[in-house]
């Protein structure tokens, strides 16, 4: 796939929010994160039509995982995406399908990451992923690393190279890291970062700063708070929520066009399985929030201690 730096996506639709960059790629700054597809398990249908209004909408930058319903997301993006259509599928690894509250469970060493990498090729039929963020378990929500589980970052890098090296992934992404971790692995040619960070959630800034100075990409997850109970939601918060009403918006779209406008590396990855609140997380890529909008949302608290670990 090449980069298409244009207004426009490879369909001709107007990008999303505008152009951003994602390693050498121009990518639509409102993406689509395809994680709540696997709510749609009954109604395939629907997840195909909402993949396709999202390429219409010019989305063109899908985050998945094979661990997304074990191989189902990967399946719908395979039958709803077209090589035509220029989008940029992003897929993760450090983590494999698991049965269980959770359904997933660490896969860290770097034999599990080439096993998936594999595994994301085959279920996305293609020859080269275009981007593989290697989901670390050092940040955020979710579950942390013990046992032979514990790996370190140098030898996962390794092997995310040497597999980039052999032509499996084009390019490199980090998830879930620290800033520790965010340097010592930018040698190795990162293109973007996916922690969990929201206008709620804001204790990775100095990892966002990192990132602006090295040109790589910040691809918040949980850029709303999640669909996960016990997590700080955006749409929460009395200030987002008043500032909404004032520009006769929704409290989502004030969130999600706070992180635009925060920083100019930010690409958004919202999450949605309903085709109306896709087509407001798109509409919020245009909506320019004014000075004292920033101000008071700049001054929402931070409740990133909130967060609960796995
Ligand atoms: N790198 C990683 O480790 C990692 C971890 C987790 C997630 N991710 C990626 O990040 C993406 C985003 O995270 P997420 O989906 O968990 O959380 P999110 O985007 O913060 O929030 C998703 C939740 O917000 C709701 N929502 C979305 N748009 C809305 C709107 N316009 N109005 C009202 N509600 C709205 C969704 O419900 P509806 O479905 O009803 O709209 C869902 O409950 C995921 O889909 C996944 O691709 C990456």
């Amino acid at each position: 796939m090449t980069s298409n730096p244009s207004s426009t996506t490879a369909t001709g639709a107007p990008r999303a929010g505008g152009a951003g960059q994602l390693g050498d790629r121009s990518v639509s700054r409102v993406g689509y994160g395809a994680m709540q597809l696997e709510r749609l398990h009954g109604d395939r249908p629907a997840a195909i039509a909402l993949l396709r209004r999202a390429v219409e909408l010019g989305v063109d930058h899908v985050d998945t995982a094979e661990f997304y319903g074990d191989g189902f997301v990967n399946g719908l993006i395979r039958e709803s995406i077209h090589p035509e259509d220029g989008v940029v599928v992003v897929s993760k690894v450090g983590a494999d399908p698991a049965s269980g509250p959770i359904p997933l469970r660490p896969a860290q060493r770097p034999e599990q990451l080439r096993a998936s990498v594999e595994a994301n090729l085959r279920s996305l039929g293609v020859d080269r992923l275009a981007v593989v963020n290697l989901r670390r378990l050092d940040s955020g929500p979710g579950l942390r690393a013990d046992g032979d589980q514990v790996v370190d970052l140098d030898d996962q890098l390794a092997e995310m190279v040497a597999m980039r090296d052999e032509g499996m992934i084009d390019a490199i992404g980090l998830s879930s890291a620290d800033l520790d971790g965010l340097r010592r692995a930018i040698p190795a040619g990162i293109v973007c970062v996916q922690n969990a960070y929201s206008l709620v959630a804001r204790a990775d800034e100095d990892m966002l700063a990192l990132c602006a100075s090295e040109g790589i990409a910040w691809v918040p997850y949980f850029p709303l708070g999640s669909a996960f109970p016990g997590m700080p939601k955006v749409t929460e918060a009395p200030t987002v929520r008043a500032v909404a009403e004032t520009l006769g918006c929704t409290p989502s779209q004030v969130g999600l066009a706070w992180l635009l406008q925060h920083s100019p590396e930010v690409l958004l990855i919202p999450g949605t399985a309903d085709i109306s609140h896709l087509e407001a997380n798109v509409a919020a890529g245009s909506l320019a929030l004014d000075e004292e909008s920033l101000v008071a949302l700049g001054a929402v608290p931070s409740r990133s201690a909130d967060v609960p670990l796995g």
